[in-house]
């Protein structure tokens, strides 16, 4: 199955949970930086739950996603009085970014980075910089390599801390420090830890998830 397939079937399955709609504890921890009335960049939007609440609170946002199924429901729960705010572009992030250079102040994605090599993470990331403004920043969530999953699911190692699961989806696992080598050529560190959850970690008391926010160098 194509990647495109996988994602849509992912979201007709994400649908029907009640997380999916909520705005994510990460926007809510991150939002104190992002400057006033931002112009926001989010890389793999999905069902669009950040996107709503950044365009609630102020911000304009080009939401990107491999799914155009997911961007459709993301539009679809936008509602008339701000859908002027943001555009949905279905496009596959590992491919060159259609924007031009300095556009965005912030370019933000929750768990949407971690599903390419080292390589293909390092062309991503110079991407995300040259479509930053001078002092744009990078407000990104991604896996952790203490991810309690990794134990557990069969998967093939491709890389280090990058896996193929049993349904053919590659699967990076950061480590603080791997990211930190990752991101320092085109960011400096404003923010960087392993204490990032999601709704279904904090059902658990787990929170490991990388939460990384970067400045443009
Ligand atoms: C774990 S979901 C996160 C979605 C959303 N940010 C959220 O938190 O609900 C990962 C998202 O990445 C998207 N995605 C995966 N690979 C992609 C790629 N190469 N280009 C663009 N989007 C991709 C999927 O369609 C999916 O919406």
């Amino acid at each position: 199955m194509g990647l495109t397939n996988y994602w849509n079937e992912q979201h007709q399955k994400y649908e029907k949970t009640n997380w999916i709609t909520k705005p994510s504890l990460f926007i809510q921890s991150v939002f104190s930086y992002f400057p006033p009335s931002a112009c926001v960049l989010e890389l793999a939007a999905g069902q669009g739950a950040d996107t709503k609440f950044m365009i609630k609170n102020g911000c304009n946002v080009v939401a990107v996603d491999i799914s155009q199924y997911a961007l459709d429901i993301a539009k679809s729960r936008i509602g008339e009085q701000n859908i002027h705010k943001v555009e949905f572009i279905a496009l596959d992030i590992a491919e060159k970014l259609p924007f031009e250079d300095e556009k965005f102040d912030v370019v933000y994605s929750h768990l949407g980075l971690h599903y390419f090599s080292d390589k293909k993470t390092i062309e991503i990331l110079k991407e995300i910089k040259r479509v930053l403004k001078v002092q744009g920043s990078l407000i990104m969530l991604v896996n952790t390599n203490q991810d309690i999953e990794l134990g557990k699911m069969k998967m093939k190692k491709i890389e280090d801390n990058y896996y193929e699961t049993e349904t053919g989806l590659k699967k990076k696992y950061f480590s603080t420090d791997e990211i930190k080598i990752l991101v320092e050529p085109f960011f400096e560190v404003v923010l960087l830890d392993n204490q990032g959850e999601t709704y279904k970690d904090r059902a658990v008391g787990n929170a490991n998830l990388i939460r990384l926010i970067g400045r443009k160098k």
